[in-house]
């Protein structure tokens, strides 16, 4: 199929990194679930969150609140995990992403393998359709991962882009930037819809949004980090102006 690099591509904005800072100090500030909507306000066209098994950054609160809240819709990311999957179906998003998890890792590393997990993916991906909720795998953008994501009766693949994103400009990241398309064009004939995240920051992001078959981007960590250099101004202003009515006569 040949598709148009004009075609339209979503953004998904993740906010998790704003949790992290939260849980950092266990305040109740900055709150994700602000932030999504101040995402939304500005474009983004759905809000992805990760419930982690540890509870590092989002917590099932900011579920309820995000899912009562969102314009737009959420994209819940879990581990196959019988716990992680029964809130989901409580709280319904529109949209679930396997992902796999291990507890020592800083983020999510290289993708699901539903391969080796095929059975309980397909399980999840039975549970979520007759529920209503569009499934997606986060795979690494490989062949035969895909041909297994479709045989698992998941509608969606997110391809991990976070071998791509870590390589700087030059002909290893061609590479890979190769293994993305042929992928997501493979996906494309496999009858999936596909979607692509992880470590895309605004120096890299061009060639992946780019890729024609590829429709809806995940980013989390480099707008939450912009999103830092370009409030600071104003949160300093607004700082100094309260000290300042304080000390007035
Ligand atoms: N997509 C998936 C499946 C992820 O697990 C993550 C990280 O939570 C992202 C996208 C976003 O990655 P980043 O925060 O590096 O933009």
């Amino acid at each position: 199929m040949s598709m148009s690099p004009s075609a339209a591509m979503l953004l998904g904005v993740n906010v998790d990194h704003v949790a992290t800072l939260r849980q950092a100090r266990g305040t109740s500030y900055p709150d994700p679930c602000q932030a999504a909507l101040m995402a939304e306000q500005a474009g983004a066209d759905s809000i992805t969150v990760h419930l982690r098994e540890d509870r590092r950054h989002i917590q099932d609160a900011d579920l309820e609140i995000l899912q009562a809240q969102l314009k737009t819709h959420m994209n819940l990311e879990l581990a196959v995990s019988e716990e992680i999957i029964a809130i989901a179906c409580r709280i319904h998003p529109s949209d679930c992403c396997l992902v796999p998890e291990r507890r020592a890792e800083l983020t999510t590393e290289g993708g699901l393998d539903v391969i080796t997990h095929f059975d309980a993916v397909a399980a999840a991906c039975r549970r979520f359709a007759g529920e209503g909720i569009r499934a997606g795998l986060f795979i690494d953008p490989d062949l035969r991962q895909i041909e297994a994501a479709a045989s698992s009766g998941a509608p969606v693949v997110e391809l991990h882009t976070g071998v791509y994103s870590g390589l700087p400009e030059g002909a290893q990241r061609e590479k890979e930037l190769r293994r993305l398309r042929e992928a997501a064009r493979a996906a494309i004939s496999a009858g999936l819809e596909v979607h692509a995240g992880h470590g895309l920051n605004y120096h890299n992001v061009g060639p992946v949004a780019a890729i024609p078959e590829i429709t809806e981007l995940n980013i989390g960590h480099a707008i939450v980090a912009e999103a830092l250099y370009s409030g600071m101004p104003a949160a300093v202003a607004e700082m100094k102006r309260l000290i300042g009515l304080a000390r007035k006569p």
